[in-house]
């Protein structure tokens, strides 16, 4: 939530702060900002809306130096606005702060400066930190953020420049993800990878209550004790062009078409089709602890969470063991009964959202070992957990979701696998099947792609539609509920996800021909329930779409609207179906003309609780 970029080096810092912040837009885009330094005076610059508003006024106003800082907002405190936009400045105007985060006893500090004289422009709790600053600064930004620091409770990721302090940025963060970027004779910071990889690949991850001076040849880095501390260096192997369009129209549609590398990249190397080997290289618990485990917890948000409810079904089926799956803002405000024989899976894309990081705090606290299933490397959630079993998706920019899904469900199919031959449940030749199935799984989602046309004169007809059912049942009722939180979170049509069996027990109240119910009805053991719900439905005027497997013809001659798609051993079968509901929702906004990669009021990563 919020983007900053920086620069110090000898090039234009407006071009690169731009570039970066257009990079990092996903974060929020409500508004957006740059402060540039130039012969000790500083040119700011600001706009509401995306970050389009603020390059066409650098257009005709650019910015001219070779320090700065820049911000992309999602709103927190105080509406979107000019005077709420970042950079924020102190009374002299020659302080001047980017912020990614909340301080939390902002008006109690704010109450305090204003008494001794501070005069506030904003609503923001950012601002409280300008004058703090500007209220100890005599020459040493360094020493001024970190008294103003000392005084703020609540989360940060910050970047402060002084006129009177051109040569060095000084960059903080506490609860919210700031890198730095290291080049020759420049640096940079940035809230995320993507910003900076046309720039450089080496890569510093700040730490829990860092603080940091950069200069243009230099980076010194202190802990929250005010020690010097070196931080490891990161070679970032991510490809820029990864985080481009690269010819499609949308993040979102690319990323969906990335589906079938993503999941690839993401076993390749970890488990052998030829003799079921599977190696996770640390990135899981050992044998006897496997043996000994009690309960696995499963804790995430939005996506990320219906891709733990897949994981339920996984471990529970395959390697028996018990699973509680919680939505991470709910599991860190109740008591789980937490222990050092169960497990706490955190499943995050980005690695950086507050409850997510909360819940793998708590759970660390009960002494409860927590393995991450994660994307961004170095995130804060990848560094704090025990393990972490990378997906290899890439850059993830469109808002909603795609290619981590899938990406997470492969690293769970991965995880259930390695734990259900370390205890046995399943015979060597059955581990070997699976295995082999999920080889053959990115071919199946390059089938299921081949779905995008007909998903498109889908969505031509139902475009109008003011709500929407998905049903799914199984191990394909948590398909159901991303396929409705797809279709909400981007065309802004509201949908719900049930389990089809649970239908008659309320929801079927709603269904009338105003209202088409999305049904996954592919291959397996519900199928036949599956078949008694649309019929259930229908027989209420409900108009089915039904997702199922090719050469299904009972669904072909009971239902006007469906889509096919390969068939699959049932267990992998989210995975599959997944896909026309994704590209479902693409279709259904680019239609209602939404903005598919940056829905409104959403932001990519949720930094803040
Ligand atoms: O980065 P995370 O996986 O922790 O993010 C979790 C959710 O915020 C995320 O999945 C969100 O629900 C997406 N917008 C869904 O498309």
């Amino acid at each position: 939530m919020c983007g900053i970029v920086g620069y110090i080096g000898s090039k234009p810092a407006g071009d690169i702060i731009i570039d970066g912040l257009r990079r990092l837009e996903y974060r929020g885009y409500d508004s957006a900002g740059i402060a540039v330094l130039q012969d000790r005076a500083i040119e700011l610059r600001r706009s509401v809306g995306k970050l389009s508003a603020l390059v066409k006024a650098l257009e005709s106003n650019a910015v001219r130096g070779t320090v700065g800082i820049g911000h992309t907002r999602w709103a927190t405190h105080g509406r979107p606005c000019e005077e709420n936009a970042h950079p924020h400045t102190d009374c002299t105007g020659k302080i001047v702060v980017v912020h990614n985060g909340i301080i939390e006893n902002y008006l109690e500090l704010k109450k305090q400066l204003q008494q001794s004289g501070h005069v506030f422009k904003s609503e923001t709790d950012t601002e409280v930190i300008a004058h703090l600053v500007e209220a100890r600064f005599n020459g040493d930004l360094l020493q001024a953020v970190q008294g103003a620091l000392a005084q703020v409770r609540g989360a940060y990721a910050l970047g402060v420049i002084a006129a009177d302090e051109p040569g060095r940025i000084i960059v903080a963060r506490r609860d919210a993800p700031l890198i730095i970027g290291l080049g020759e004779g420049e640096n940079f910071l940035a809230s995320d990878i993507p910003a900076l990889l046309p720039y450089t690949r080496r890569m510093v991850f700040l730490e829990e209550g860092d603080l940091a001076a950069i200069s243009a040849d230099k980076v010194v880095i202190y802990n929250s004790g005010g020690e010097t501390v070196v931080r490891k260096e990161h070679s970032i192997a991510w490809d820029a062009v990864q985080a481009e369009k690269g010819g499609y129209k949308h993040f979102m549609l690319k990323e969906i078409f990335e589906q079938p590398q993503a999941i690839q990249d993401t076993f390749r190397g970890r488990l052998s089709p030829e003799d079921g080997a599977i190696n996770l290289d640390g990135a899981t618990l050992p044998a006897e602890a496997v043996r000994q485990l009690s309960k696995i917890y499963i804790v995430a948000c939005g996506t990320s969470y219906h891709a733990g409810l897949v994981g339920k079904f996984l471990f529970e089926n395959l390697a028996r063991i018990p699973v509680e799956v919680d939505i991470a803002s709910e599991f860190r405000y109740r008591s789980p009964v937490l222990d050092k024989n169960a497990v706490a899976i955190v499943i995050s894309q980005s690695g950086e959202t507050a409850d997510t990081l909360a819940a793998l705090r708590l759970s660390k606290q009960g002494k409860c070992p927590v393995i991450a299933v994660c994307n961004a490397i170095g995130s804060t959630v990848s560094r704090e957990a025990d393990a972490t079993l990378y997906t290899r998706c890439g850059p993830e920019i469109g808002v909603a979701s795609t290619k981590a899904f899938t990406g997470q469900l492969t690293a769970l199919y991965l995880l259930a696998f390695d734990w259900a031959g370390k205890r046995g449940t399943l015979t060597g030749d059955t581990l070997l099947r699976l295995i082999r199935e999920l080889w053959e799984v990115p071919g199946k989602v390059s089938e299921a792609l081949k779905s995008s046309d007909t998903m498109r004169s889908l969505a031509k007809e139902f475009s109008q539609a003011r709500d929407f059912l998905y049903l799914g049942r199984n191990i394909n009722y948590p398909v159901a509920l991303e396929g409705a939180l797809k279709l909400k979170e981007i065309s802004y049509i509201h949908a719900e996800g049930y389990p089809a069996g649970e239908m008659k027990h309320g929801p079927i109240a709603l269904i009338d021909e105003d209202m088409p119910v999305m049904v996954v009805a592919t291959a397996g053991k519900v199928y036949e329930k599956i078949l008694g719900n649309i019929e259930e439905a229908q027989a209420r005027g409900g108009t089915i779409i039904a997702v199922a497997t090719e050469g299904d013809e009972a669904i072909k001659s009971k239902t006007s609207h469906h889509v096919f798609v390969p068939h699959v051993d049932e267990l992998f079968s989210p995975i599959i179906n997944v896909v026309p509901l994704q590209l479902f929702s693409y279709h259904m906004a680019v239609q209602r003309g939404c903005d598919v990669d940056q829905p409104r009021n959403l932001a990519k990563s949720v930094t803040v609780e």
